[in-house]
């Protein structure tokens, strides 16, 4: 397959796991990919570190890449990070950074995307989790963003739909990357909670996730617009 020949891809969070599988999977179908995350990101064709807290930055990185590339036609949001806390230890510093890269830094990626993926009529996929579809106990902070990123995607397809562009997320249930570690159970809960939230078969290894944000970012889904396509194995069926 040759989806992404004569198109230029963004994936955010490409240093590692999902993000890292899903610019692999792109390039392997011909897109000119730029991976952008906070750690340096190897085996693309342009490589950004740029930390998605830094709000200010987002605007000028994308500036950046169209005046290298002339172009955007696909802009997967796939940074983010995990965090687990007891709700009466959550701390404001905490919850600003879960939502600040998970949710805020999509949405103002997408936003300094939008003009261009509006000319190039691109789309844009984003990371939710089954975390923002069901419950998963320890991580109001992380839920909420993912909820949120839910929200937002639902929201910029409505809003741009008409103009044709298509934007979309994939909620991955539990998938093998680093991201695990942010994880780690508060001490002295109770891990039966943890009952609906660990993978119903196998976790999944992040190409079973790429291979989704290339169905999402290519014209084979060009009648999918605002859906929430769940990768979990079943875990939530
Ligand atoms: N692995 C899972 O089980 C799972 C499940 C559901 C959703 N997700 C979501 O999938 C996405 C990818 O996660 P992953 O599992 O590949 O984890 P990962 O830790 O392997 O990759 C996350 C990447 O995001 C980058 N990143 C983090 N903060 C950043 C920032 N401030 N600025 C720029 N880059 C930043 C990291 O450096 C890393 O390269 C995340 O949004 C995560 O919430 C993962």
């Amino acid at each position: 397959m040759n989806r992404f020949e004569d198109k230029i891809a963004i994936v955010t969070g490409a240093a590692s796991g999902i993000g890292r599988a899903t610019a692999d999977r792109l390039r392997s179908e011909g897109g000119t990919v730029v991976g952008i995350d906070r750690d340096p990101v190897d085996d693309v064709d342009m490589a950004i570190q740029l930390d998605l807290l830094d709000l200010g930055a987002i605007a000028p990185t994308v500036a950046q890449i169209v005046d290298a590339y002339g172009r955007i036609d696909v802009l997967c949001n796939v940074a983010g990070i995990g965090h687990f806390a007891r709700d009466e230890d959550e701390t404001p510093e905490a919850w600003n950074r879960v939502i600040g890269v998970n949710l805020t830094g999509t949405y103002f990626m997408s936003q300094a995307c939008l003009p261009h993926l509006l000319e190039s009529q691109g789309n844009i996929v984003n990371t939710a989790s089954t975390a923002g579809t069901n419950a998963q106990a320890w991580s109001s902070a992380y839920s909420a963003s993912k909820g949120g990123v839910i929200a937002l995607t639902q929201t910029m397809a409505i809003t741009n739909g008409r103009s044709g562009i298509r934007v979309n997320c994939i909620a991955p249930g539990g998938v093998e990357t680093p991201i695990g570690e942010q994880f780690t159970p508060p001490e002295d809960v109770d891990l039966t909670l943890m009952a609906g939230m660990l993978p119903y078969h196998r976790p999944a290894q992040p190409p079973e996730l790429a291979s989704a944000f290339a169905f999402l970012a290519s014209d084979d889904a060009s009648y999918c617009n605002g859906i929430v396509l769940r990768v979990d194995g079943g875990t939530m069926a």
